[in-house]
């Protein structure tokens, strides 16, 4: 084989602050493969990652659970790995960007640029929350869309009508966090030149580093002009402090890419292995990142113009993959395609989504779709029926009649010779991270398989004591044929691999053995490898992804979170009866009233209900509803009122009284 190659290898450092769900599953998958590929072809790899731990919403989400960012960090990071193992991704350490590390190298490298003059710094003007005191980042003020008007949309784009623009264009603009209207704020803030990296970066980029799709993108960039960077955000900021600047941080986006560096670093400090023979600006060892297309920009320009500046080792390749769809639509909470990665665990096997993750993925940059069904459907007829049909159809013949012993020499060696040749086109397809290419070589070898057992009818031939001799050689092709089937899936099913592995009872497979078939070898007993994938268990997922959205909840929920809890006493000191509104009129000079007169049964009561924007005052007499009847009464403007009817609605005027189901008769009162 090729030289030995020293490979570091990264995925997208996850937030700290939300699940991993299965979009973000897709590249950790993606980069997982391609992580056990290079290991099973014996090079020295390293799969180095974090949590994203630093910036603002994490800062704010802590402060809303009432913890500590760092118990939110740690709570997290626990909460990830788990997902990451249960997953089957083989990292070697998955560390954190709050780390000591991670500060060091931080401002090392902002050190660095600075006096090289890379750094500069001006006054600008950002919108403030006065009462929360802090500078609001653009996803934290909301507003209407200044082109289509559509309400609560963010301070930098518009979800209703696509537009891009500035906070300060909001109409009505509120800040998130406190629901007061922003004000402007002066603030010295600090800026990385990234220009003056444009000409090594066009150098960089001419070299193959990226996709075509994205070289393109970078072109129009370049066109535009690199604008300085800004690299500072005041505090209250849960990040790093800037060296000699109290008050400012680090934004998080740079300190994140820098964690590649830290989580390197504690690795490598517990392995003995050197810092800087990888991440020297003349280290001979490769550096490859995954990531998704959103992050494009901040890798392909900002991070290689930041190791440049401060004299480290530039990345050999940067891989953007698109995005992931559910059923040919966007991740949808409400349709129950928003899937946590533990919500897929606890009812599927991972090794699932593993297969159908490769079969799908290219080296592009196109969304990728995960559909329910095809899922299903692929499963169980490419791993079930094909691959580990081959095992088990050839198993029983060897164990019962050749007491699992392999024949000493092929039955038909052009079909094993076929699959062995296979190695480098496929190793080729995992290299250039065309999975998808490689599941279907991968497919088309297990159909041969499936085909030549199906010619040779063992379960015939074994009938005839003559014909023995053929049957034990054509079931050891087929189990050989299955064994480099698994030596080219292992990358993808590491699971589905060790249980062969232990079937086949001759070692652990590395690619090398697809070149090397077993003869006159014993294997174990066959036991079931993988077993179908149940489309209720699917759709059981799907039901309980819409669910999650109970325990996040969105709309009324989230915007007018339940009241303080209240013990059963303070509610019984609340009288509500069911009433019949015996009479309802508008009042003159009142644009939301109506003044209802409410029969308790027995007892009137005069009552002013602000309900008047959806209901026709005639429509409403000889309804039944329910009032809170012991509130003392209120002097109003128009008059008496003596209590309040129970009504919702979304907000504004727009209310709606509630009604008692048959049965409630007026007086009666509501427990
Ligand atoms: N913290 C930053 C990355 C810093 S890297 C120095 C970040 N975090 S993220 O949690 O939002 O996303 C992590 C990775 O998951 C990114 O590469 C992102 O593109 C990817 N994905 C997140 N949602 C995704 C989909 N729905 N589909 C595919 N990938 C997606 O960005
Ligand atoms: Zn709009």
């Amino acid at each position: 084989m090729s030289e030995q190659r020293q490979i570091l290898v990264t995925s997208a450092l996850p937030y700290a602050n939300g699940p991993i769900h299965l979009g973000h599953m897709l590249e950790y998958i993606q980069t997982d493969i391609w992580v056990r590929f290079q290991r099973s072809r014996g090079h020295e790899v390293y799969f180095i990652w974090a949590d994203d731990a630093h910036g603002t919403p994490i800062m704010l989400r802590a402060q809303k659970e009432g913890i500590t960012p760092e118990e939110l960090i740690a709570k997290s990071q626990v909460e990830h790995q788990a997902d990451f193992d249960d997953f089957l991704i083989s990292y070697d350490n998955f560390y954190t960007t709050h780390s000591d590390e991670n500060k060091e190298l931080s401002c090392l490298i902002y050190n660095r640029l600075k006096d090289k003059g890379h750094i500069t710094s001006r006054t600008i003007t950002q919108a403030y929350d006065a009462e929360a005191n802090m500078f609001l980042p653009d996803r934290f003020i909301r507003g209407d869309c200044p082109r289509c008007g559509t309400g609560d949309q963010y301070g930098d784009s518009c979800e209703s009508c696509g537009a891009t623009y500035d906070p300060t264009d909001l109409k009505n603009p509120v800040s998130a966090i406190t629901g007061t209207t922003p004000t402007e704020k002066d603030s010295e803030h600090y800026f990385f030149k990234l220009g003056d990296f444009e000409s090594m970066l066009q150098t960089w980029l001419a070299d193959d580093k990226v996709q075509p799709e994205i070289a393109n993108k970078l072109a129009e960039w370049f066109e535009t002009g690199l604008n300085d960077w800004d690299i500072s955000r005041d505090a209250p900021y849960f990040g790093f402090e800037i060296p000699d600047a109290p008050g400012k941080y680090f934004y998080v986006w740079l300190d994140a890419p820098i964690g590649y560096m830290a989580s390197f670093s504690d690795y490598a400090k517990r392995k003995n292995l050197d810092f800087d023979q990888w991440w020297g600006a003349d280290s001979t060892t490769e550096l490859h990142h995954f990531i998704g297309k959103d992050i494009a920009y901040f890798h392909t320009l900002f991070w290689p113009a930041m190791l440049e500046g401060a004299d480290f080792r530039k990345p050999t390749g940067v891989y953007c993959h698109g995005f992931l769809t559910v059923n040919g639509q966007k991740m949808s909470k409400s349709r129950g395609t928003f899937i946590m990665a533990r919500t897929w665990l606890e009812r599927l096997d991972p090794e699932y989504l593993r297969y159908y993750y490769a079969a799908k993925l290219g080296n592009g940059v196109e969304d990728i779709d995960l559909n329910l069904e095809d899922l299903v459907a692929r499963v169980n007829s490419d791993l079930v029926g094909k691959v580990v049909n081959i095992a088990s159809r050839c198993a029983g013949f060897i164990k019962k009649n050749f007491d699992g012993t392999l024949a000493d020499q092929a039955g038909k060696p052009e079909l094993i010779d076929a699959a062995m040749k296979l190695s480098e086109t496929i190793a080729d397809h995992y290299e250039k991270r065309e999975y998808g290419h490689a599941m279907r070589k991968i497919m088309a070898l297990a159909d041969q398989t499936n085909q030549y057992i199906d010619e040779q009818k063992p379960w015939q031939a074994i009938k005839d004591e003559a014909q023995h001799a053929d049957v034990q050689r054509v079931c050891t092709d087929g189990i050989n044929c299955f064994r480099i089937l698994m030596t080219y899936l292992k990358p993808v099913l590491p699971k589905l691999a060790a249980s062969a592995e232990e079937f086949l009872n001759a070692g652990e497979l590395s690619w090398q053995d697809s070149q090397t078939p077993l003869y006159g070898s014993t294997i174990k007993p066959f036991k079931a490898l993988m077993t179908r994938i149940e489309a209720d268990k699917v759709n059981e997922m799907v039901e309980a992804s819409k669910q999650d959205l109970v325990a996040t909840p969105t709309g009324p929920l989230a915007e007018d979170p339940l009241s303080e809890e209240i013990v059963y006493d303070d509610f019984a000191k609340v009288d509500l009866r069911v009433v019949r509104i015996a009479k309802a009129e508008h009042v003159e000079g009142a644009d939301k009233l109506l003044q209802l007169t409410l029969d308790l049964g027995g007892e009137q009561r005069n009552v002013f209900a602000g309900i008047k924007s959806a209901y026709d005052p005639a429509d409403l007499e000889g309804k039944l509803t329910v009032m809170v009847a012991n509130l003392a009464p209120r002097k109003m403007r128009f008059g008496l009122s003596e209590g309040m009817v129970l009504a919702a609605g979304p907000g504004g005027d727009e209310l709606y009284i509630l009604n008692p189901d048959n049965g409630a008769k007026p007086g009666m009162r509501v427990k």
